[in-house]
């Protein structure tokens, strides 16, 4: 997923520019560039592979002075990876930054730039190019850029910058995330907030199809017909700490061990003066009034909505289920009389997501996001929302946001039972955070079994039951996604239905049983596995455990297991990822946030 930056203010931008991009590269890339304006011309700079390439040519950014300036990285989708199809792609008068997709990149060539020849393999470069178009015909850029905003389709967010009038800049968003950074004597553009967080922690939201006007001293945003629009600035509650990595080596293993934290801050945003849990009336009202909630998710965060329905079904007899956006999106089920969208994403991003709900809200349904964003898409699209409050997730493979996704889900399930709660779910959920911390504290053991029963293994089993075939998806998403190691999670009563076949001599197999009506049943299945060859390493809570169990994690209350079992699936991930020497934060082929559909 790519990053945006843009800077204009009295400093030289390039430096600026780099260290907001620093804090991008979560999102994945395979390129980058920057354009600066210094004395009549824009200088541009673009490498492949990773921003140090970018930092070492432009020596930091002080072989370019200047200012304003925008930057990018690029994570390629139209036109491989290279330099020329790097960004800014940029025409004689006009440099240009996108994130996003163009849709109808054949009908704008067709009808504005048949005459023209392209420098690159990019959708992006035809945006530029119908600037310079338009301009050349007499139109100025602001009325150009509303005119391109009228007729390019997709998504995308751009940063802009005229070499003729390097007082302004303009930031231009359909879809794909973007925010204004509010400086003092400057200002800023970013993808998200991390990029500015350095310089200001104001920013105001665009709303799809419309721009952004920016100089020094003043932030105008106007409608994609150019009619100004009144909008207050917002504040993030982010600082820079929170996405430094501090001590640890990597941002996955400082977010594995912020999860006790992050789940006492839940109960703690989500406790009201009488020290009850509870969540706002609006939201609590439509999830009583309808008769079945939908989760639509994606990765991580379906896996945590799989167990959110589990939720609120046990615990509040509501019936929900669970489904992939992607799947929701063009084999929609026939949906109930009263149904609520509950939409989980940790980025807010989501493009699969988004697409299902603004299908939904067309039919006039109800929607809540659960996101740990402020102020992200599906955030300020949705009816309600209900925050994560888990601090910026760096690393690509989703931890504390799991596990803030499943907390914030048993307070909502709790407090549509009311009374008829069967837990106290405060303290049960203070119960989970205390296992956490015990696990975290056995993290050199987790090191030591991923070594003696995954190690040089290319293939990888989880299996288990009802919620513990839940987090074995996640486990198993987690090895696959950070270790590269195929990692099938498996309901352990299916296997003998065929991919018991796959089983060998040494195939690893990690177990997971919590659930009291099905441990014996999957002690079976272990067993089966066994018998075959199988290497398995058993996780189990401690009132179910036997002798031969590698990890025991403590008791909680059952509905709220995953929380705990899924905490050594993800030091097992780390700790093979490290074994094979993988780029854990980074991995190949992913993003933080997959904003294109
Ligand atoms: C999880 O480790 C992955 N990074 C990925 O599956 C992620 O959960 C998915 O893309 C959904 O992202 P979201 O929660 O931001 O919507």
């Amino acid at each position: 997923m790519c990053g945006i930056v843009g800077y204009i203010g009295p400093d030289n931008a390039a430096p600026i520019l780099l260290n907001g991009l620093s804090k991008l590269e979560y999102r994945g890339y395979d390129s980058a560039g920057i354009a600066i304006y210094n004395n009549g011309k824009i200088e541009i700079v673009r490498e492949v592979g990773k921003l140090a390439n970018l930092y070492q040519t432009t020596d930091g950014g002080s072989a370019m002075p200047g200012a304003p300036g925008i930057g990018h990285t690029r994570w390629a989708t139209h036109g491989r990876p290279s330099e020329r199809n790097a960004h800014p792609h940029s025409t004689e008068r006009f440099s240009l930054v996108h994130n996003g997709i163009i849709e109808n990149t054949q009908y704008l060539k067709k009808k504005y730039l048949s005459k023209v020849s392209f420098d690159s393999e990019t959708d992006t470069e035809i945006i530029v190019r119908m600037l310079q178009t338009f301009c050349d015909g007499g139109e100025e850029p602001f009325t150009a850029i509303a005119h391109i905003i009228s007729e390019v389709e997709g998504s995308y967010a751009l940063a802009i910058m005229d070499r003729e009038h390097p007082e302004v800049i303009y930031a231009v968003k359909n879809k794909s995330p973007l925010l204004v950074g509010r400086g003092d004597g400057f200002n800023m553009i970013g993808s998200d907030a991390m990029a500015m967080i350095k310089h200001t922690n104001t920013f105001y939201e665009l709303m799809d199809r419309e721009f952004a006007v920016l100089t020094c001293d003043s932030v105008e945003i106007y409608t994609r017909y150019g009619k100004h629009v009144k909008r207050e600035p917002f504040t993030a509650d982010l600082d820079l700490t929170d996405t430094e990595k501090g001590t640890y080596p990597h941002y996955m293993l400082k977010e594995i061990e912020e999860q006790p934290v992050v789940i006492r801050r839940i109960i703690e945003e989500y406790t009201n003066e009488n020290g009850d849990l509870t969540i706002n009336d609006k939201i609590l009202k439509d999830l009583k009034e309808c008769d079945k909630v939908y989760m639509i998710a994606c990765g991580t965060s379906y896996h945590a909505a799989l167990v959110g329905c589990k939720m609120l079904e046990s615990l509040a007899g509501k019936s929900a289920s669970a489904y992939i956006s992607s799947e929701f999106e063009y084999d929609m089920p026939i949906l109930s009389q009263k149904p609520l969208f509950v939409f989980i994403s940790q980025s807010g991003e989501t493009a699969d997501s988004r697409a299902v709900m603004v299908n939904v809200k067309e039919k006039g349904y109800k929607t809540l996001t659960i996101t740990n964003v402020k102020g992200s898409t599906l955030s300020r699209e949705a009816e309600h929302t209900l925050l994560l409050y888990a601090g910026p997730e760096i690393s690509v493979a989703s931890t504390k946001a799991y596990t803030a996704q499943i907390a914030v889900l048993a307070v909502l399930a709790s407090c549509v039972a009311g009374k008829k709660c069967p837990l106290d779910l405060k303290y049960e959920l203070s119960v989970a955070a205390n296992v956490i911390e015990g696990l975290c504290s056995e993290r050199d053991s987790y090191k030591e079994l991923a070594r003696e029963y995954v190690g040089d293994s290319t293939r990888c089993f989880y299996i288990g039951r009802g919620l513990d075939y839940f987090v074995c998806l996640e486990g198993a998403l987690k090895m696959k996604e950070i270790s590269y190691v195929q990692t099938e999670g498996f309901a352990a009563g299916e296997l003998k239905h065929g991919t018991i076949a796959l089983i060998e001599k040494d195939t690893p197999v990690i177990a997971i049983v919590s659930q009291e009506n099905t441990d014996l049943h999957t002690r079976s299945n272990i067993e089966e596995v066994v018998s075959r060859g199988a290497k398995v390493l058993t996780i189990s809570r401690s009132g179910l455990s036997m002798k031969k169990d590698s990890i025991i994690v403590g008791d909680v209350a059952e509905i709220l297991t995953p929380l705990v079992t899924v905490v050594p699936t993800q030091y097992l991930a780390y700790y093979v990822a490290l074994l094979h020497d993988r780029d854990i934060d980074k991995p190949r082929n992913l993003a933080k946030s997959v904003t294109v559909g």
